[in-house]
């Protein structure tokens, strides 16, 4: 079994919340913490929390973490619905007691070798673990970061300059990414070929569990809010490579993140390199992707 800590900015997108669905229906995983951050890091706990007890595992651990970007100089960007599809109004949920940071150190220091992370936000929370813990580099076991856009998979894709969750923190991204830890990514580059349509929402609707249909309730807000009936499964895609490595391809490469010039900020720059710490994911098989995520949530 893969150990895992996931480091999440829960909230708008939907796909926060199918990744950390993905995880807890998935018994090759043991989901040892969820660790919280970006902006409202303590409202992101406490819909972390309620969809675990949707999901019938009240007792994972879930800690809040930093707020702002490393620098405080990057606007955070919420859009506005944060987990109103899970969360009911005024619903009074409580999350674990302790920092995000410490629990990340502790758990990785404890644990050498064993722990994977899963980031699936933005990386200040892990590049804080590394400021005041740097041995955490050599004894995690793996970062499988969703995050970044590198272009050297499928060239037919039309891709964005830069990616989420490296734009709201480059300077995070870059001590992630420079610091040697192993590290997988998970670019825009493959999360664009995995999707989530209103045939698969339907699907999770007529399922009627109570997991599900928050899932559900969530992403029609998602929908609204992007007016579109389909969306990019980029977050569980970390979550399935966990469980499954096979499902992408990826080459090793060395992976600089731009911070300092103003047009370029957020950017990720990969170059191929055998001794490199980063694996890059250049492909993925789709099909498998949904097979994995739809019949875990379905309990097929
Ligand atoms: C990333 O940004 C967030 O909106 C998603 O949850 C994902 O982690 C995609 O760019
Ligand atoms: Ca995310």
């Amino acid at each position: 079994q893969n150990r895992l800590i996931i480091d999440t900015d829960i909230g708008s997108d939907i796909d926060d919340a199918m990744a950390l669905a993905l995880a807890m229906k998935s018994k090759e995983i043991i989901i040892e913490g969820i660790t919280t951050v970006y902006g409202n890091a303590e409202l992101r706990a406490r819909i972390t929390k309620k969809l675990l007890q949707l999901g019938n595992q009240k007792n994972i651990k879930v800690f809040a973490g930093v707020s702002q970007s490393l620098l405080f100089n990057r606007d955070i960007w919420m859009a506005g619905h944060e987990g109103e599809g899970i969360l009911t109004e005024d619903e009074h949920i409580e999350y674990d007691s302790g920092h995000a940071v410490d629990f990340i150190i502790q758990t990785i220091m404890k644990n050498p070798g064993e722990i994977t992370l899963i980031a699936i936000g933005p990386l200040t929370n892990i590049a804080t673990a590394i400021i005041r813990e740097p041995s955490i580099v050599k004894n995690v076991k793996e970062i499988i970061i969703m995050g970044g856009v590198t272009r050297l998979g499928d060239n037919s894709l039309t891709l964005p300059i830069n990616e989420h969750n490296i734009r709201c923190d480059p300077e995070a991204a870059s001590i992630v990414f420079s610091s040697k830890a192993p590290i997988c990514m998970v670019g825009l580059d493959v999360t664009y070929k995995v999707t989530f349509t209103k045939f698969h929402r339907d699907q999770l609707e007529n399922s009627k569990t109570p997991l599900n249909l928050a899932l559900v309730n969530q992403l029609d807000r998602w929908f609204a809010f992007i007016k579109e009936d389909i969306t990019k499964m980029h977050d569980p895609l970390t979550v399935s490579i966990a469980i499954n490595r096979d499902i992408v391809k990826t080459e090793k490469a060395k992976v600089h993140v731009e911070y300092d010039h103003r047009q370029m900020t957020g950017t990720t720059i990969a170059i191929p390199d055998k001794s490199g710490n980063v694996e890059i994911c250049l492909d993925v098989d789709s099909r498998r992707f949904n097979n994995i995520l739809l019949r875990r949530l379905l309990d097929e």
